[in-house]
């Protein structure tokens, strides 16, 4: 049995609990941005290949105080890193957070590197090299209030990255952010979906890969525990095997607009290296042309609009957001709007009343993401 953390961003956390819920993976607590659960192998390959909402999924090894360079080396000596690579592979060391007596992260890092390869060369007289970009070992330390914590990514990669976005456009959403937002939507695959301002398409491609239950990275990358010695091959491909299984094709109805070609082409493009283009409808139009006709049952509207940065942009903005209320109201009654408000004054423009509100971090800005009932 060992302890690992899955990770997030700020606001996804009960998202990403409730993902790990579904999963049955076995919950300990959460802290921060992170859900521990305590397990096997198995249950840390289940968590990358399965998890929507996370970021990673780190092994966490040891936690100690050290106020000085060589407390900070002997303690990383007491973890044996060589049990992970061979002399043969790679390493690298991230470091998070400082002191007074640590104030440079990279200083942490490379003490800690040190360490590292040192008990490599004691023992097998040769040394791993360090790549930055693509090591097959990544320890993350993070110095919080002078404990050092370390761990080891299972991960490799930021699981946000699906592979399938090929073609973006201006604010994209992020990935694991589309997919925490549907399920605080509580998105189900029989009721409709429409995004009207579907940008590269990110929420009806998430809204796809979940209702079909294809893996989020759709079984296109290599995790960084797939390197390690501790790889467990058979249970890998059980684990792939159990994915594979649940599998389904349920009728589904997505649509996507935007008022942007090229944001269309690029959605377009997108759904196809995400293989679940022939589920989406596509189509350039206006968000002042929605119409609720084409929909034989209410769903859910979800959008990530414009926040009108650009001076001038905000008073437009409301305009269109308000007259987008409107539509809501006359063509929309019994559907739901998820809006991911970046602007207080936008979202007041569309003059309704949320029934529930996520604060959240799209990126670097401050955000809510709205529901409303459509009355
Ligand atoms: C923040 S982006 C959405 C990004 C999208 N969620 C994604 O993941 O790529 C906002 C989108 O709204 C579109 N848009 C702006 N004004 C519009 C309008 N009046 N009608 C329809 N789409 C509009 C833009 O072209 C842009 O693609």
């Amino acid at each position: 049995m060992a302890k690992f953390i899955a990770l997030t961003s700020t606001g996804l956390l009960p998202a990403l609990e409730e993902e790990i819920k579904i999963l049955e993976l076995p919950r300990t607590r959460t802290q921060g941005n992170g859900v521990w659960f305590e397990g096997s192998w198995k249950h840390c390959y289940q968590a990358n290949l399965h998890l929507r909402s996370a970021t990673r999924v780190l092994l966490p090894i040891l936690d100690f105080h050290a106020y000085k360079p060589e407390e900070l080396y002997n303690n990383i000596l007491k973890h044996d890193f060589t049990k992970y690579i061979t002399t043969e592979q790679t390493i690298a060391v991230e470091a998070h957070g400082q002191n007074h007596q640590f104030n440079d992260q990279r200083f942490i890092a490379l003490k800690v590197k040190d360490a590292i390869v040192d008990q490599f060369r004691d023992k097998f007289g040769k040394r791993p090299d360090v790549d930055g970009k693509n090591p097959d070992l990544l320890v993350v330390v993070r110095l919080f209030k002078g404990c050092f914590s370390v761990s080891i990514d299972t991960s490799g990669f930021s699981l946000t990255k699906r592979g399938y976005r090929e073609q973006t456009v201006e604010a994209p959403i992020r990935e694991h952010i589309a997919a925490s937002l549907l399920t605080y939507a509580q998105w189900s695959p029989e009721e409709p979906l429409l995004d009207p301002m579907c940008g590269s398409g990110t929420f009806l491609i998430e809204a796809a890969l979940k209702a079909k239950h294809i893996p989020p990275t759709q079984y296109k990358q290599t995790f960084a525990f797939e390197k390690f010695k501790t790889f467990q091959p058979d249970i890998w491909a059980e684990v792939l095997k159990e994915a594979h299984d649940k599998e389904q094709s349920p009728p589904l109805e997505l649509y996507g607009f935007d008022n942007n070609q090229s944001a269309i082409r690029a959605a377009t493009e997108n759904a196809k290296a995400a293989k679940v283009r022939e589920l989406i409808n596509f189509k350039p139009q206006n968000l002042t042309d929605l119409s609720g006709k084409n929909f034989n049952k209410p769903g859910l509207i979800i959008v990530n609009p414009p926040y009108g940065e650009r001076l001038g942009e905000l008073e437009k903005l409301k305009v269109l957001y308000s007259e987008f209320a409107s539509i809501l109201k006359k063509d929309f009654k019994g559907w739901r709007l998820g809006f991911l408000s970046g602007h207080a004054e936008l979202s007041a423009a569309l003059g309704l009343k949320a029934h529930r509100k996520w604060p959240l971090m799209n990126s670097k800005l401050e955000c809510k993401f709205l529901l409303y009932e459509i009355r």
